[in-house]
């Protein structure tokens, strides 16, 4: 064997045992009885991932394998009832919109309401960091699976938040049923309800009857912006990761 053969197996050895050196992966799967169409932002100014939208019919399923492994603020949500507008010719959907006017929302995000999955990934052998989000509102169950096959837990929004959704918070469709369900911050504007102004600390700004409302039905999600406590998730870097819509 040539010292050349010997060095790039070293290097390939070593980029084996690196953690978070590689690409990882997201699979997507959607478990609803109807088509969603998921969205992908990345945050912050950095190279948005090679897909940010796609569709994925009921029961299929869909693969990003080219994650950076310092994925940081990292977003994904699906839209619903989404249609090519027959004046326009644009994409448009009813719920989690990017208003890209096509399925890739380009760096576009999630106009609330949308039950967000949130990713900050670490990459240099650190943690990463992971929750459901419905501080922006509710629109579909969503889960999300450590694939590594440690010990790290899943997390999921499983109800349908719409159901109970009450009537200053609800968005319908054109044929009356709930389709999403606002936060009570965006509905109502409240800095008591967005944690803003004075109220800008989690000893100034406890869970609200509308936090709890979301809460009581989906206890490991974020349900307003202090929610850290029982919403923030983490799992060793190098992971890939399962999401699941309608769980
Ligand atoms: C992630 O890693 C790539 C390649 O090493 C680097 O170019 C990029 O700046 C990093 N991004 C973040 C958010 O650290
Ligand atoms: C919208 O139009 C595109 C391009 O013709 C097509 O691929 C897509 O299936 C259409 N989407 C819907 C929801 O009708
Ligand atoms: C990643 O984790 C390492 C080790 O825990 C830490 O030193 C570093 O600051 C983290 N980087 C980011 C971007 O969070
Ligand atoms: C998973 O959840 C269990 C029970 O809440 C907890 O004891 C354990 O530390 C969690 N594991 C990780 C990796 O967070």
């Amino acid at each position: 064997m040539s010292i050349l053969a010997v060095a790039k197996l070293l290097i390939a050895f070593t980029a084996l045992f690196t953690p978070g050196a590689e690409p990882m992966t997201l699979t997507f799967r959607n478990n609803c009885p109807y088509t969603v169409w998921p969205g992908t932002l990345t945050g912050g100014g950095s190279t948005q991932l090679s897909t940010t939208g796609f569709v994925l019919a009921s029961k299929a399923s869909f693969r990003i394998d080219d994650v950076p492994p310092n994925w940081s603020s990292g977003r994904l949500w699906a839209r619903t009832h989404c249609t090519n507008d027959s004046s326009t010719g644009k994409f448009v959907c009813l719920t989690g919109d990017c208003a890209s006017g096509q399925v890739q929302c380009n760096g576009a995000g999630a106009i609330p309401p949308a039950s967000l999955v949130e990713f900050t990934l670490n990459g240099s052998g650190g943690l990463d960091f992971y929750d459901v989000s419905l501080v922006d509102g509710f629109n579909l169950p969503v889960s999300i699976t450590p694939q590594g096959g440690g010990s790290c837990n899943a997390t999921s929004c499983p109800a349908d938040v719409n159901a109970a959704c009450p009537p200053q918070l609800a968005v319908k469709g054109p044929d009356g049923t709930v389709i999403s369900c606002k936060s009570a911050c965006l509905a109502l504007n409240e800095p008591r309800y967005c944690c803003s102004g004075d109220l800008n600390t989690p000893e100034k700004c406890p869970p609200t009857e509308y936090s709890k409302l979301f809460k009581d039905r989906c206890p490991q999600a974020y349900s307003y912006a202090y929610d850290d406590g029982t919403s923030t998730f983490t799992c060793p870097t190098g992971q890939d990761y399962l999401i699941t819509f309608c769980p």
